[in-house]
């Protein structure tokens, strides 16, 4: 997830831009760059890091103009580097770009093949090639954009700059957002409400297909074929503060609700959704050879971790151990040669983690990694890293990078599954089409927030709470009840239901709500036995349960609905009431839900 801004007006452009892309630093900030018309020529300014090197680096060799692009970066292709930060120049074209172009190996080999040197190993930088051949051609930097969307696969909020048409300012997005600020002769358009909010509070939000032409305070709105379409602006009343969390009261609230597109960016590109054929750039671990997999991790991706141990047992049959990263490192573990480590970390700087995958490493195992921040010090220590592309998590509370991380887990598991054998083609197919509906599974879920929030209400007043769940839902119960403790400060405990009966249970009065995770799966009956028990002792239930399940649901005091989907996937739809349930609770209680008591974001020390 990146921010773009583009300006053109009467102000300085270079000020317009450092100021939107700062209200844009929550999208990324691996690096950052601008570049603007001076004349008839642009002049590009970039720097690896935050933003503020940007703004050094300007100081130094200081510039005015008054139109002009911008982008920070979070990276997804290419390292964070200053070659790989945006804008790309490329023949008097200037480029910046927000999303995935699934298709550019293939376009870069063929761009290379008739000459193009590439200066860069980002995706984006094929916009600039394509765009600038087909001005030099002769097309107007709109029909110039327009061709090169049309050769793209994937997702994109582009803005493009060209020395032919010094003033003008083309943008054009597809599944990324981009907004349209429409002031008194001069226009701003970015990625997200905050940025444009110091120019102007009317906006105008694009489609997808959408293509927009600014030329001073000209805007002219297209389709990719060049059809004029209509596109009402909208007055922002939103404050600053709440348009950079999207208009959502906290960024977890925000983040919980970019599961959808987290989700769908992190298999996308990935996978092929006909064939169900599943890929990875640069995976050579020898995976006939591994004898047995260690899971690593710590917190909320410990619980994903051992949900992963269900998936990775269940498609490749190879002996999965999990553990606490902090208790790896001390227990002299069996690893050899034939030991695959999977390190998982939203952060990639967890000091128990970091210290766990050297131990690992110097007992000869080969070591990947599963991460959400591109170049931390995890993706550096691993032999290869899956990245999920859930964008900047800023709540202390994981969600997104969670689910995401759990998408990992499943794509990684049926690519070890196919390549060893264990899936053949038909069920890989299966497993994928399953995976590809899941992101409009969430969505109907997010559906029932207010539904949520209301029932909140009659919970949020207990003291303790107890999460229960079986077999792959097992440790969900674990998260769900590490979400409640860890923002609302509420005492949560969560076990696998079959233990309920060897203690906890006598824990169970009307003062101890239990949250009982019972899809429809191989535990199901059992779950339904758990829950006669606990109501057998006076104690309330929420019950996580399938839709139309009324057998389950009569035995719950509130019950919250998911979608039906496969086993493997059911952890990524129930998580999603539980956070939002432990959201609600917390909001309830007056906690600081994105930055709660005595956490951090990322626990760097041991
Ligand atoms: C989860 O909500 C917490 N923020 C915490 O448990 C976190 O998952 C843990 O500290 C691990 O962080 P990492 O994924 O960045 O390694």
């Amino acid at each position: 997830m990146c921010g773009i801004v583009g300006y053109t007006g009467t102000r300085d452009a270079v000020d317009v831009l450092l100021g939107g892309l700062k209200k844009l630093e929550y999208r990324g900030y691996d690096s950052a760059g601008i570049a603007v018309m001076k004349g008839s020529d642009i002049e590009l300014r970039r720097s690896v890091g935050k933003l503020n090197n940007l703004t050094m680096e300007i100081l130094k060799r200081p510039l005015s103009a008054h139109t002009g692009i911008g982008h920070t970066r979070w990276a997804t292709h290419g390292r964070p580097s200053e070659q790989n930060a945006h804008p790309h120049l490329e023949g008097g074209v200037a480029v910046v770009h927000n999303g995935i172009i699934e298709n550019y190996l293939i376009l870069k080999d063929e761009l290379k093949a008739s000459g193009a040197e590439f200066k860069s190993e980002t995706d984006t930088e094929i916009l600039s090639h394509l765009i600038q051949r087909a001005t030099a051609e002769g097309m107007s930097l709109a029909e110039a954009v327009r061709s090169a969307v049309k050769r793209i696969k994937g997702t994109f909020a582009l803005l493009a700059l060209s020395e032919k048409e010094p003033g003008t300012i083309i943008g054009a997005r597809l599944e990324c957002p981009m907004i349209v600020g429409v002031g008194e002769n001069e226009t701003i358009i970015s990625s997200d409400i905050p940025a444009i909010l110091d120019v102007t509070r009317s906006a105008v939000f694009l489609h997808d297909g959408d293509m927009v032409s600014i030329t001073g305070g000209e805007v002219e709105i297209t389709d990719f074929e060049g059809n004029i379409v209509e596109r009402k602006p909208t007055n922002i009343n939103w404050s600053p503060v709440m348009a950079e969390k999207g208009g959502y009261r906290h960024f977890m609230l925000k983040e919980i609700n970019e599961q959808p597109r987290a989700v769908t960016d992190t298999f996308r590109g990935q996978v092929a959704e006909e064939t169900g054929e599943v890929f990875f750039d640069g995976f050579d671990v020898d995976l006939d050879s591994v004898q047995r997999i260690y899971i690593l991790a710590c917190g909320t991706s410990w619980h994903a971790a051992l949900t992963g141990k269900y998936i990775f047992e269940e498609f490749c049959r190879i002996p999965t151990e999990v553990d606490l990263a902090s208790e790896f490192r001390y227990r002299n573990p069996l690893v050899s040669d034939s030991t695959l480590v999977i390190a998982i970390s939203q952060s990639g700087e967890t000091a128990d983690t970091l210290a766990a995958v050297k131990e690992a490493k110097r007992k000869g195992a080969s070591v990947i990694s599963i991460c959400n921040v591109m170049e931390s010090s995890l993706t550096r220590e691993t032999d290869w890293t899956f990245m999920t592309h859930a964008g900047p998590e800023i709540g202390v509370a994981s969600t997104k990078a969670f689910t995401t991380q759990l998408t990992a887990l499943y794509l990684l598991a049926v690519f070890f599954g196919r390549t060893i054998g264990t899936l053949d083609e038909e069920r890989t197919k299966e497993l994928i089409h399953e995976l590809v509906k899941i992101p409009k599974k969430i969505e109907t879920i997010l559906d029932s927030a207010d539904y949520i929030e209301a029932m909140a209400r009659r919970y949020f007043h207990f003291r303790d709470f107890i999460y229960i769940g079986r077999g792959i839902n097992f440790p969900i119960a674990l998260e769900g009840a590490l979400k409640l403790k860890e923002i609302s400060y509420i005492h949560a405990e969560g076990y696998a239901a079959g233990e309920m009966k060897h203690g906890p249970i006598a824990l169970i009065d009307e003062e101890m709500p239990v949250v009982a995770l019972a899809p429809k799966d191989a535990t199901y009956a059992k779950m339904l036995g758990n829950m006669e028990e606990v109501h057998a002792r006076l104690g309330s239930i929420i019950a996580i349960v399938n839709e139309g399940d009324t057998e389950a649901s009569s035995r719950a005091d509130d019950f919250i609905t998911i979608p039906e989907t496969s086993v493997h996937l059911t952890p990524i739809l129930i998580s999603v009431p539980l956070q939002i349930l432990a959201y609600h609770i917390a909001v309830m209680k007056g906690t600081d839900v994105d930055q709660p008591r005595n956490l951090a974001k990322s626990v760097t020390v041991e």
